[in-house]
Formats: structure tokens, sequence, C-alpha cells
């Protein structure tokens, strides 16, 4: 678990997009400061930060929205759609709809 996220420092972009989409589908909120981290870093690349949010969408830990509803005005609209998504992905799975869904 602790590879991906030290690696999110890796020099490519691609690859860190990659780490970020893994951490995603992990769902373990162990991840959720570096996704920050990497999300908040006006320097990263804009995929990065923008699978960071994904990530943190699907990662069901509300502690995320700070950070996902500070972007939601990013100057790079793919970061700021992708926290509405996110955001919208973190309140759907309150409600009765995900609860009743069968996968
Ligand atoms: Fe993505």
């Amino acid at each position: 678990m602790l590879s991906p996220m030290f690696r999110l420092r890796h020099k490519s972009a691609l690859l860190r997009h990659e780490l970020a989409y893994v951490l995603g589908q992990m769902q373990n909120n162990v991840a959720l400061p570096t996704l920050i981290e990497r999300l908040s870093d006006l320097e990263e690349h804009i995929m990065v930060r923008h699978e960071a949010a994904e990530a943190m969408g699907a990662i069901d830990d509300h502690s995320a929205k700070p950070t996902l509803e500070r972007f939601l005005s990013d100057v790079n609209i793919e970061v700021a759609e992708s926290c509405e998504v996110a955001l919208d992905l973190l309140n759907w799975c309150r409600t009765a709809e995900w609860e009743d869904t069968s996968w």
C-alpha cells in the first residue's frame, strides 16, 4: 500500500496519474493525505490533479470534501470538473439509491 503513495513523486506524470488511479481503486483512506497533496499542488500536472480528485471521490471518506470544494473553482476546468464529479460521487454514496443499487 505504501509503495504507490511514495511513488506519487515519480518524475513521470503518466505514472503518477496511474498510481493515483490505483489508490482510488484500492479505496483505502490511508491514501487521502497523499492524494490531497497531489491535488493541492498547483505545480502538479493537470492529469495527475484530475486523477487525484477522482480517486478522492472513489474513497468513501467525507474528510476529502473540504479539499475537493476548495478546487471547484480551479483555473483548470479539468480539475474543477473532476472535483465536482468526486463530490457528487461522495454524496451519492450516502443516498438510499446507492444502498438499493445491486452490482
Ligand atoms: Fe481519470
